[in-house]
This record gives C-alpha cells, structure tokens and sequence, in this order.
C-alpha cells in the first residue's frame, strides 16, 4: 500500500511550504518535490489545497453513561463523525461510576472501540474513586499504555471526587509521570446555586448558566491548582469557557504549577443566548461549564492566538433532544449535558479562526493537532508532517462553501447545534497511517481501522 499526495501546500504547527508527500505503508516515507510514485500507489493531487496533519481531538465522550442516560454516539457513528470532520485520532474519556471497578471498566470503555473504530483512539483514564486498591489498579492500566487520568471537580455524587481522592490522585500521577485532566467547577456552590435557583421557580434551560457562573469554575481552577503546586502533579484543565478560568491557571503557571489550558469550539462560536432560546430549544445548548456571555469568546480567541490557551478540542458528548434532553423540561438540573461537535470542530475553527483572520494557519495546526500530541504523547507519530510519522493527512479546500445539516451529518444524535451554519473549507480527503478514509468528504473508509495507540508517560 503506498500513497502520493501531490502538489500541496503542507502546513505544519511551524512551517508552510509547497511539497508532495509519499508514504510507503503506514508512515510518512518522503517528502519532497516531483516524487514519483509506484504504478500501484494511491495519487491525490492536492493542487491549491492545504494538506494538514490529522487533527487530534483530545477531550471527547463516545460511551457515557450520565445524568440518567446514554450518550447516542457508538465508536460507528462518532469515528466517521471525526473522520468525515477532519479528526484522525481521539482522545475519549473513561468515566466509571464510583462503584465500578477501574480496570474492567477500562477493558470494557476500550472493548467498545476496538475493531469497530475508523480513526485512532486512545483513552484519559477517569478517576471517580481512590481506595487502597486504586493505585496498583491505575498502575496496570498505565501500562496497558494509558498515560492520563481525568478527575471531576464537579457532578457531586456521581463522577466527582473529594478532596482526599485528589490529593492521592495527583500524588500518584506525579510518581508515575502522568499527566492529570480535570473537569474544574466547585461542585458545592454548583448544587447550592441549582437548589436556590430551582426554589424561585427559575426551572429552564436559560438558567443553566447562572448556576455555575464564572466563579465557580475560576474556584475550580484555582482549587485544582492548589493540590498540583503542593504534589506537583502535571495538570491539563479541560473545556475552558471564560477568562477568569484562564486567569487563575495563568496565575498558577506563573506561580511554577506545569499546567496547559483546553477550550472547547461551543465556546469559541456560541453565547449564552443558545441556552436562552424559547420552545427549550436553549436545552440543546446546556452542557458544563456553560456557555457565556459573548465577551468570553473575545478572550478565548485571543488566548489561542498567543498560545495561553494550548488545545482546541470539543467535548463532544451528544444526547439527544427527544427523549433526552427532554429530561429536563421541568428542571434544568435533569439536562444531559453536553453538545455534540466531533464531526465540525475544524470547520467551525477554520471557519470563525483562519478565515477571518483571527489566527494562522500554523496556529490552526498547533491548537486542533500538534499540541495535544506532545502533551499527551503521541508526538511526532501524530500532530505533525514529518518523515517517520504516522500518513495521517487532511487535504483540505479553502474554498469549499458549504452549511451544516443534520441531515447529513454522521453523529448518531437527532439535532445539530449548528444547523445551517455556513462553513468556509472542508475536509476533502483524510488518511489514517496511509489509507484514504474520506473522498470528496465522504466517509470511505472501514470500521476497524482504528488502532489503539499506547502511549508512555512523559510528564515526570
Ligand atoms: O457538559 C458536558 N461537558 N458534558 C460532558 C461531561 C463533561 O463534563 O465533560
Ligand atoms: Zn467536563
Ligand atoms: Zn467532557
């Protein structure tokens, strides 16, 4: 199996340059001008198109039990999702109830991905409990070639940890050179606010928000950050929404604690009046921390444009609206959250960031890609455009013109929450480790495809 793409204008997170890249097999073998190919090889001309490293989306949810419920996703529709979306490789979090042990629901979280995923797959192991038998646990899962933990500040009483469970949690990571992901909003003022809120009667969607204002994930943050000064402890803060979050992780980097930011794409595109529309239409839009004020996605912008902001990811978690979202008609505290967003992330990041000029192309590269790949070790295999690395490749048009639908999207869930948004660029052609997986933007490839990539821990 070999594969040439031609003529292509290559952007990695730090060059741009004309040039065509040949892969024999599944890794990157040449790259040069006027490569030849063997009469066999599959030939893509790239002529007046990008060709970007497979994006890598490190914060999404595919199997989730929560609030109740289901995700709609399987590892069918959410791989095609990314696939067709540009997204070569994701990062999908285990999250285990409290009373489950963590080492079969890893083998179970993992069993649902193997031979049935498109693109790569790997996990951040959920810690939602720490006993005594945890550790040698973690330990066993860290050497099945998981190199990071996820913990939940908030959703007190299911996934969420205390205090205690934290301090072990990170101590743990530091000695085993784990990096740790944490869900940041102060989970006691999230359930006093809800209980407040719902006592004068304020039941709907549009009051999601005002439960878990921009303090309580500023507190969140800075109590994160606390515990990873005294261990320690690497820690990457998940989905961002505003800056007072951003702020108090920039403090504590200044401060010496080694830890990277995550925004999410609902909060670079979308404003709290998503969740304030009539009908319950705004339930479409509740996940957490919520959607905010337009003047945050100013800050957000700005913070990926100077790098502050490391990784773009989505979040993805998708519930439907009958059945599911519905849930909470009566009492926005019984919204599934989460939107789902795997298959538009890097159109909506093209779109509303390179094409209006907001950040660069390299920039583009470094947030949806690079960046996710060195910090959660998969560099240079993934994240990059290099000899060695894995032929995962985006050909992708800017000058495609093109709206999202519903109707024609891959994602199992029975709304889109960018119905008829405009998109300038498509992913045209995608590879995993040289296979041609989408044409024209169509899914082309086999389920099965997807490997799991071990990983080994870097952040000692
Ligand atoms: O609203 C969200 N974010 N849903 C998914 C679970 C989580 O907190 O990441
Ligand atoms: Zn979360
Ligand atoms: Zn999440």
């Amino acid at each position: 199996m070999s594969l040439l793409i031609k003529n292509g204008t290559i952007v990695t997170a730090t060059d741009k340059y004309e040039a065509d890249i040949f892969a024999k097999g599944e890794t990157i073998t040449a790259i040069g001008t006027n490569l030849e190919a063997p009469a066999d090889a599959t030939v893509i001309d790239a002529a007046g198109k990008y060709v970007f490293p497979g994006f890598i989306d490190p914060h999404v949810h595919i199997y989730l039990p929560f609030m109740g419920t289901y995700a709609k996703d399987t590892y069918d529709s959410a791989s095609r999702a990314a696939l067709v979306g540009g997204t070569t490789s994701l990062i999908e979090m285990v999250c285990p109830g409290r009373d489950e042990d963590p080492v079969e629901a890893y083998e179970m979280w993992k069993s649902k991905a193997e031979g049935l995923s498109a693109c790569d797959f790997t996990f951040h192991m959920g810690v939602t409990k720490f006993d005594e038998s945890t550790p040698e646990k973690l330990k066993k899962i860290v050497d099945d070639g998981i190199a990071s933990f996820k913990v939940f500040l908030a959703y007190k009483g299911a996934l969420g940890v205390d205090d205690e469970e934290l301090y072990k949690t990170l101590k743990l990571a530091k000695e085993l050179g784990v990096i740790v992901t944490a869900h940041c909003e102060n989970e006691v003022l999230v359930s006093q606010l809800q209980e407040q809120l719902l006592a004068e009667g304020k039941t709907g969607p549009e009051w999601h928000e005002p439960s878990r204002p921009v303090q309580v994930e500023a507190e969140g943050v800075h109590h994160l950050m606390t515990f990873a000064k005294l261990t320690g402890a690497h820690v990457y803060v998940v989905h961002t929404s505003c800056e007072e979050a951003v702020r108090a992780a920039n403090e504590a980097q200044l401060n010496g604690v080694n830890a990277w930011i995550e925004t999410v794409i609902p909060y670079l595109v979308l404003d709290d009046t998503a969740a304030q529309r009539p009908y319950f239409e705004g339930a479409k839009y509740v996940m957490s921390p919520p959607i905010r004020e337009r003047k945050h996605q100013a800050f957000l912008w700005d913070a990926i444009r100077n790098r502050t902001v490391s990784t773009l990811a989505t979040d993805h978690a998708p519930f439907d609206f009958e059945g599911q979202k519905e849930m909470g008609r009566d009492d926005f505290t019984k919204i599934p959250n989460g939107i789902p967003s795997v298959e538009h992330r890097v159109d909506l990041f093209y779109t509303h960031g390179v094409d209006t000029g907001r950040i660069d192309l390299n920039t583009f590269v470094d947030a949806a890609s690079t960046q996710a790949a060195k910090l959660f070790g998969l560099f240079p295999r993934k994240g990059t455009i290099a000899l060695g690395s894995d032929a995962d490749l985006v050909v992708y048009n800017p000058e495609y013109r093109g709206s999202i639908a519903h109707a024609a999207q891959q994602m199992a869930t029975d709304y889109s929450a960018f119905e008829d948004w405009k998109v300038a660029g498509r992913s045209e052609v995608v590879t995993v480790r040289g296979k041609v997986m989408v044409q024209d933007g169509q899914f082309v490839g086999e389920l099965g495809h997807g490997q799991f990539l071990k990983r080994k821990p870097t952040h000692f």
